[in-house]
């Protein structure tokens, strides 16, 4: 397929599926995909009721309203779609997708097992065809700093890692109580949400916030996953220790029983010439560590940033941005390399370090190493 000709800047066809009326993510994709005008959005499948999708895609002024993605693809004119539907679903989605020749963005995670990921690497592999995985996190200018300076060597080796991702959600037994939200019912069922419910949903964005940073491959961990809060079946808390190829050391937690903790995602990355530090309740800021040195603090829009985080920038310093624009970010590096296919030209390699599938299945991998390790005691080698 291709897009719509004309002068001026390729607008890449776009469908949604999911994310209708109630849904706490679609809304976020559709806001990010209208930031840099690069999509023309020309259908959406809502939901999984055929009736619900119709009424919410002309609720939300969306043109077409469609029963599922297969009617979607064959009404045509479609360039890419983005999928922000519960997790079990990803896999037959995408596949369909990328079977239709169509682009896709698709929230994480990849999908519930690392096979299924494997599928889908494969046929991305296969097709050749475009994939984002919406780390959204990775789209923020400060992290892009950290990855560009951990990159031209600007802390030296690195040798030391810690991330954390802490939630209050499930601090108590919310789950026991009959009006618990949809989406945290799917979340919770492991058919649907995934073995590991807290490492698919925050733990996943912690291993990919650690490996777009560092760059780092991770080797080998010890992992505890499990419930803290009493009777709860689902995974609550898990917390690693790492092995890094290159020899670091490092620990990760993602837990959703911390009271009161509000998406506190963090990171610090020491190298043997000094460090960073960046977390999300001052996105804006990257703190930079020098044995003897007064700390500096880097700040999102000033001219000394590295390219790959000034192009991320939107505003000048001071005027807030946030996590809409992290998401707007991923989708207009993921339109820039459509475009550049469609019309046969080089992308701005600025736009190429968005998360794709095959770093959705090494987060899968990960997670199958931290299951093994949990269940037998020991350290566990890390899949390739
Ligand atoms: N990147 C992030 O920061 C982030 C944040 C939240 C959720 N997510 C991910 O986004 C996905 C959705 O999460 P959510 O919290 O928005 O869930 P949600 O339950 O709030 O919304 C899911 C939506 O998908 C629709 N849906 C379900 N099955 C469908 C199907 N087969 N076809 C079309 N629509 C269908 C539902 O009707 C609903 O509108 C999950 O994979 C989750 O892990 C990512």
């Amino acid at each position: 397929m291709t897009a719509a000709s004309g002068k001026g800047p390729t607008r890449i066809r776009l469908g949604f599926v999911g994310g209708g009326r109630g849904a706490l993510i679609g809304p976020v994709h559709r806001t990010a995909a209208r930031l840099d005008d690069r999509f023309e959005v020309v259908g959406a499948v809502l939901s999984s009721n055929a009736e619900k999708s119709v009424a919410d895609a002309a609720a939300l002024g969306i043109p077409n309203g469609y029963g599922s993605l297969g009617q979607m693809i064959r009404a045509g004119g479609l360039d890419a779609v983005a999928i922000a539907t519960p997790n079990d679903s990803h896999a037959a989605l995408a596949i369909e997708a990328l079977d239709a020749g169509l682009h896709v963005v698709c929230d994480k995670p990849l999908a519930n097992t690392a096979p299924d990921g494997r599928r889908i690497a494969r046929k991305v592999a296969e097709t050749g065809l475009v994939f984002c995985l919406t780390h959204n996190y990775s789209g923020y200018p400060m992290v892009r700093q950290m990855r560009a300076m951990i990159e031209a060597g600007r802390i030296g080796k690195v040798h030391l890692v810690q991330a954390s991702y802490r939630q209050g959600t499930l601090a108590t037994a919310i789950e026991t109580s009959d009006d618990i939200p949809a989406r945290l019912r799917w979340r919770l069922d492991p058919a649907k949400g995934g073995g590991s419910h807290v490492m698919g949903d925050i733990g996943s964005h912690v291993h990919q916030l650690i490996r777009y940073t560092t760059g780092l491959g991770i080797d080998s961990v010890m992992a505890e996953l499990g419930a803290i809060v009493p009777g709860r079946q689902a995974h609550d808390t898990g917390q690693a220790l790492l092995r890094f190829a290159n020899g670091a050391r490092g620990q990760m937690l993602a837990t959703k029983v911390a009271h009161g903790a509000e998406n506190a995602l963090a990171i610090e990355v020491h190298g043997d010439q000094g460090g960073l530090e960046w977390r999300q309740s001052r996105l804006d800021e990257l703190t930079w560590l020098r044995n003897g040195e007064p700390q500096q603090i880097l700040t999102r829009g000033s001219p000394y940033l590295e390219p790959l985080a000034r192009q991320a920038c939107r505003l000048p310093p001071g005027h807030p941005e946030g996590f809409h624009e992290g998401f707007g970010n991923l989708y207009r590096d993921f339109a820039e390399q459509v475009a550049a296919r469609l019309e046969g030209r080089e992308a701005d390699p600025l736009a190429a370090t968005i998360p794709t599938a095959a770093t959705g299945l090494d987060t899968l991998l990960f997670i199958d190493a931290c299951i093994r390790s949990s269940e037998t005691g020991s350290w566990q080698k890390v899949e390739r």
